[in-house]
């Protein structure tokens, strides 16, 4: 493993949908006996590091993320046990684990809600957001406070609980009422949370929603806006409120308590700044925090560029970036690049890209095959947002949770029993077996870039210069400046077009690993001509 308070900066993240991984018991879900059998595969591909989507004991509302037991397994999943040997063994492959933390809300069916509902006198009643019933429409339905949008359901995010009079709230679906941060009894239950992990062996967490801990004290209503993603609100009032920081910055102190840690915060919304403000001004904040940005890029040389750039110009001094492509929330970008002829190979220019950029790379999994997801029928749907917006396709996240392809076996070899969501419909070609057997598979290229990736520490910590404006031609230098970082110097060409492309080859260089060249190959200084989505990665040189 790599030691070293910074592993965190040259580490490459891998995404595990635990429901959708490996399924050991045969009930169709995966578990964490199956994640723990997959994992010499994820040490042979090269990751460094997993965050597993939430696995604590849960009624599955929204499929883990609505947590009944904060310290316990979900029996679906395993048992404590099951996590530690699970930790032990990753740790001994050299691989770290990251779990999920689910601060902003929790299951109504946890113990602590179900106290704090059944009176206001209750000490756990101040644990959760309420606003007394003061009003009823003429049909006798309790008037919300404000405009805000329960992001599942579609309607106020206002609940009524009869016991106490109140209206809870609830910004996902009603079973995931939302905690009041306000509380410092909420803040130090949390960081005993991390705490609990952090002693199990566990090295980190990606802390879901991280900027919607605080809402407006006020419960002012959210400005109109005309982007129907975002429910036609600025979210203004109800998420993204700057007392955040502070409670971000309270679970970093626990964090570095606990030594070689790394939290990675959800941001909620699509706004570098905001990310950036997550790390803090003085480093005090998350270690990294996601900018989502380049899920919602078109496929464009410039459109990434100029998302890189923003991003890189947007950090406080001395905050690391990240970048992501895919995750459990949005539709896989093979799926949202596909191009007949050039799908796999756009899948291959974009992973030479995340993995070579300056910033941690977070995959999610199956991405490494080039997987595209599936296309459920309405009766196969399980996620509550597909549901809602059906026949809407583009919101419901079942397609990017289809179950992980590992050879022709029935089921892709994910499950004995029923999978519990359909499999994508080119499994029998496109798997783990049959691509470790094809030189030129996505996931042998995944492999080779990897590979490269570690044995070159430039291109994980080195300086990052843009090289040239082309629209369709992404090409930087990633370059060591002694240290940590080597003193090496690598070129990434990538040619976005699918048609012949030129770049300027500023001297002369070696192919270290490319979609059309073989390693070694000399290139000489001056026009060099691209294939349709070449990938070139040259040794660098004045
Ligand atoms: C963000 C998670 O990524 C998503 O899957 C979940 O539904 C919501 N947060 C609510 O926890």
């Amino acid at each position: 493993m790599d030691p070293g308070r910074d592993w965190w900066k040259r580490a490459v993240f891998y995404q595990i949908y635990p429901r959708s991984f490996m399924d050991s018991d045969g009930d169709g879900v995966g578990d964490l006996r199956g994640i723990r059998s997959r994992l010499p595969y994820l040490a042979r591909l090269g990751v460094d590091a997993l965050w597993i989507s939430p696995f604590f004991k849960s009624p599955m509302k929204d499929f883990g993320y609505d947590v009944a037991d904060y310290r316990d397994v979900d029996p679906l999943f395993g048992s404590l046990d099951d996590c530690r040997a699970l930790v032990a063994d990753a740790h001994r492959l050299g691989l770290r684990v990251l779990l999920d933390l689910v601060a902003n809300h929790t299951s109504d069916e946890h113990p602590w809600f179900v106290e704090a509902r059944s009176s206001r006198d209750h000490p756990r009643h101040g644990w959760y957001l309420w606003h007394p019933i003061d009003r009823r429409d003429a049909f006798g339905r309790p008037v919300p406070p404000n405009n805000w949008k329960s992001l599942f359901e579609l309607r106020s995010a206002w609940f009524e609980n009869a016991a106490t009079d109140e209206l809870y709230l609830g910004t996902f679906t009603r079973h995931q009422p939302e905690l009041d941060w306000r509380n410092p009894a909420v803040a130090e239950e949390f960081a005993d949370v991390l705490r609990f992990w952090f002693a199990l062996g566990v090295d980190g967490f990606r802390l879901d929603v991280a900027t919607a801990y605080f809402k407006d004290a006020e419960l002012r209503s959210n400005p109109f806006s005309w982007k129907p993603l975002d429910l036609f609100q600025r979210h203004v009032y109800d998420r993204n409120r700057p007392e955040v920081f502070g409670a971000l910055a309270g679970l970093r102190k626990v964090a570095d308590e606990a030594g070689e840690r790394v939290l990675v915060g959800e941001t909620h919304g699509r706004d570098p700044a905001l990310a950036a403000a997550c790390h803090g001004e003085r480093g005090e904040g998350l270690h990294m925090a996601f900018n989502f940005e380049f899920l919602f890029r078109p496929w464009s040389a410039r459109a990434f560029r100029d998302s890189a750039r923003a991003w890189y110009a947007a950090l406080p001094e001395g905050a690391w970036p990240n970048f992501t492509l895919s995750n459990h929330d949005q539709l896989r970008h093979a799926r949202r690049y596909r191009k007949a002829g050039f799908t796999d190979a756009r899948a291959r220019v974009a992973a030479a890209m995340l993995l070579t950029l300056r910033g941690s790379p977070f995959l999610y999994y199956g991405e490494e095959l080039g997987m595209e997801g599936s296309f459920p029928r309405r009766r196969e749907l399980r996620d509550p947002l597909g549901i809602a917006t059906w026949p809407l396709r583009a919101y419901g996240r079942d397609p990017e949770r289809a179950p992980m392809q590992w050879d022709s076996s029935p089921n892709a070899g994910f499950t004995e029993g029923r999978p519990w969501l359909p499999l994508e419909p080119g499994w029998r070609g496109r798997n783990v077996e049959a691509q470790e057997r094809d030189r030129g598979s996505v996931l042998n290229f995944y492999k080779a870039l990897l590979a490269l990736r570690r044995s070159r520490p430039e291109l994980a910590l080195g300086d990052l210069a843009f090289v040239g404006e082309d629209p369709d031609v992404l090409a930087y230098e990633r370059r060591g400046d002694g240290g940590a970082a080597g003193e090496g110097r690598v070129l990434v060409v990538l040619n976005f077009a699918s048609k012949d492309r030129r770049f300027e080859l500023p001297s002369d260089a070696s192919v270290l690993l490319g979609t059309h060249r073989e390693a070694g190959a000399r290139n000489r200084a001056g026009r060099t001509e691209l294939r349709p989505c070449e990938v070139l990665l040259l040794e660098g040189r004045d």
